[in-house]
């Protein structure tokens, strides 16, 4: 076993939370009227912390609000046609902001095929929060995610309002992913799986740490496989819908989670952990700022970025090419933004 880092990665999810009225909370959803987003805000519609739900979209947003206001919750949803003063307005006072607007891919298309029409679209709306709403937790879904997220870093920081506590790459999925995988190669019970997942969020930049799983004994070509199933899950969509888009439903879930779990922080429960992909010191030694790793969340956002833990020598070669396209990804966005203000 190599000791990468030291590992502070703590599987238990503590919820040491003496539970109290639930604050009121504003969520904005950028993109709120696609595939993702309207199952997104149909969650956020059902979950008690959230009081007022802004949805926001190029097209369909006003409609989507209408039919989500209907379900019998107290919050006060609000749809926002595509004008400057809309956005603004949509993203005034939310505690926490999910941006799911931009193009999914289609068979035979990786997500960073998808940067040309994403970057500018995430560019934008990042631009927008970092006027209106500086302080949001910003979530972004748009993919490619290894791409996106340092795209709003570096919008941030051109308004010199960067924090990097407040800015999340969802990558959430995976682990979700990662559970039912491995509870259906096992036959156990997938809430009761917890698979560490880290780097980034595409193919090979995605790295389960099934050494530190529940099952470390799946070894040899069974763990090839469903490593790489892990990896390339977000194919099995693609390649399922057809031409229809990719994971929806189940990236709504984990964008709900996400959020959940800043809510629930930000109300003072403890031992929030979330996988995310944040501005890392993790590897920057090695030239990449960003990495995905568990993070435990507090009322301001990253209160402690956990290290990757005991890995075996398979894992220490998935990290290693890992950190090689994490880190192109990683400049790409960097260079759109110098080059695109
Ligand atoms: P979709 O096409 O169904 O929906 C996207 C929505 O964004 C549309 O309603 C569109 O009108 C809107 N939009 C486009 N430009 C906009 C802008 N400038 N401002 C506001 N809204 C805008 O796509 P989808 O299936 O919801 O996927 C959205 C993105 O999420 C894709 O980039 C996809 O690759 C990504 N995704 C990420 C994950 C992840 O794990 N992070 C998982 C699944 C999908
Ligand atoms: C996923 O993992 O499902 C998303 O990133 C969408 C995709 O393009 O696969």
């Amino acid at each position: 076993m190599f000791s990468v880092r030291r590992a502070a990665v703590s599987f238990t999810q503590k919820r040491a939370f003496s539970a109290s009225a639930a604050n009121p909370y504003k969520v904005a959803v950028l993109g709120a009227a696609g595939g993702i987003g309207q199952p997104l805000s149909l969650l956020l519609k059902l979950s008690p912390k959230v009081t007022e739900l802004a949805l926001y979209d190029v097209r369909g947003a006003p409609g989507v609000a209408a039919d989500i206001s209907h379900v019998n919750t107290n919050s006060v949803v609000k749809g926002y046609t595509p004008t400057p003063e809309n956005l603004a307005e949509a993203l005034k006072g939310a505690e926490v902001v999910l941006i799911p607007a931009g193009v999914p891919r289609k068979p035979g298309m990786s997500r960073d095929d998808l940067f040309n029409t994403n970057a500018s679209i995430v560019r934008d709306l990042a631009d927008a929060t970092a006027k209106a709403n500086p302080k949001a937790k910003l979530c972004i879904i748009a993919n490619p995610v290894n791409s996106t997220v340092p795209i709003c870093a570096e919008v941030y920081k051109k308004h010199n309002v960067y924090n990097p506590a407040t800015l999340f790459g969802v990558t959430t999925l995976d682990v979700v992913r990662a559970s039912r995988f491995i509870s259906e190669l096992k036959s156990t019970d997938p809430k009761a799986e917890k698979v560490t997942v880290v780097g980034g969020h595409s193919g090979v930049t995605i790295v389960p740490l099934l050494s530190q799983s529940n099952h470390p004994d799946i070894e040899g070509e069974v763990r090839d496989k469903l490593v790489n199933r892990i990896q390339f899950g977000g194919d099995e969509v693609v390649k399922a819908k057809d031409g229809a888009g990719s994971a929806t439903l189940s990236m709504a879930l984990a964008g709900f989670r996400m959020a959940e779990s800043l809510l629930r922080a930000k109300d003072g429960e403890t031992g929030v952990v979330e996988p995310t992909f944040v501005d890392s010191p993790l590897f920057k030694e090695q030239g990449v700022e960003f990495f995905a790793s568990n993070v435990e969340l507090g009322p301001d956002g990253v209160k402690k970025i956990h290290g990757i833990g005991d890995i075996n020598s398979y894992e220490k070669g998935l990290i290693d090419a890992c950190l090689v396209d994490l880190k192109k990804n990683i400049e790409k966005g960097v260079k759109f933004v110098a080059e695109n203000p």
